[in-house]
């Protein structure tokens, strides 16, 4: 307990500073949300969501598991995104995935890590699909990175595959899917300019952002 005294303590000053600043902050935020954007990003301690876009609490939607997967018989992730799109109606969802990331290199490398080893399968296989795109990259480092970028880019493309989403399109919301990636050693943002608006153009736009065919499944 002792260990998370500093925790605690932090957090005291947080709220006060926040107060300090803001003094409605809190009560405004009890009344309802009202996030515009839902972000899919990795559990890594070294990406955290609300820090490096600068939103304070109340404006971004966060879903994070380990390598930014969007499984479509996850029920966290699909519970996640259908309250973001029906509920609180938001209008970007940024699938935003990280260089060096533990995961991705796991399911690259064929490591062993036990039951993590099943959820980062769907990497495996996206890397032994575009296999012989990422060999033409000179060094280990630039496949690496392109892996990484390559497994947001299948997410979103996921992300835009659920009925969740298509049925948002069917009905005219305005909502927007996009993919990026996070540099951990600068800290910048980058954009794989993927931007997907509706059904007609996901694959299309998928395989023009890769250069590659779009994985069916
Ligand atoms: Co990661």
């Amino acid at each position: 307990m002792n260990d998370l005294r500093d925790l605690l303590d932090n957090n005291r000053r947080w709220a006060a500073g926040m107060v300090t600043r803001s003094p409605d902050f809190f009560s405004g935020l009890v009344a309802q949300q009202a996030p515009r954007y839902l972000w899919i990003g990795c559990s890594d301690s070294r990406v955290p969501a609300n820090e490096i876009v600068g939103l304070p609490p109340g404006e971004l939607f966060v879903h994070r598991n380990v390598a930014n997967i969007v499984m479509h018989n996850d029920f966290s992730c699909l519970s996640v995104l259908q309250y973001a799109v029906e509920v609180l109606e938001v209008e970007h969802i940024i699938v935003c995935g990280h260089y060096g990331c533990g995961g991705v290199q796991a399911a690259w490398e064929g490591r062993q890590l036990g039951l993590v080893d099943n959820w980062l399968r769907p990497i495996r296989d996206l890397a032994l699909r575009y296999r012989d795109v990422l060999s033409q990259l000179p060094e280990p480092s630039q496949r690496f990175d392109r892996l990484c970028e390559l497994n947001v880019l299948l997410q979103a493309l996921r992300v835009c595959r659920t009925t969740i989403v298509q049925q948002a399109w069917d009905r005219g919301q305005d909502l927007t899917v996009h993919a990026w990636v996070y540099g951990l050693t600068d800290g910048l943002l980058r954009d794989l300019d993927f931007s997907v608006s509706d059904v007609a153009s996901t694959e299309t736009e998928f395989e023009r952002a890769v250069g590659l065919d779009a994985p069916r499944t």
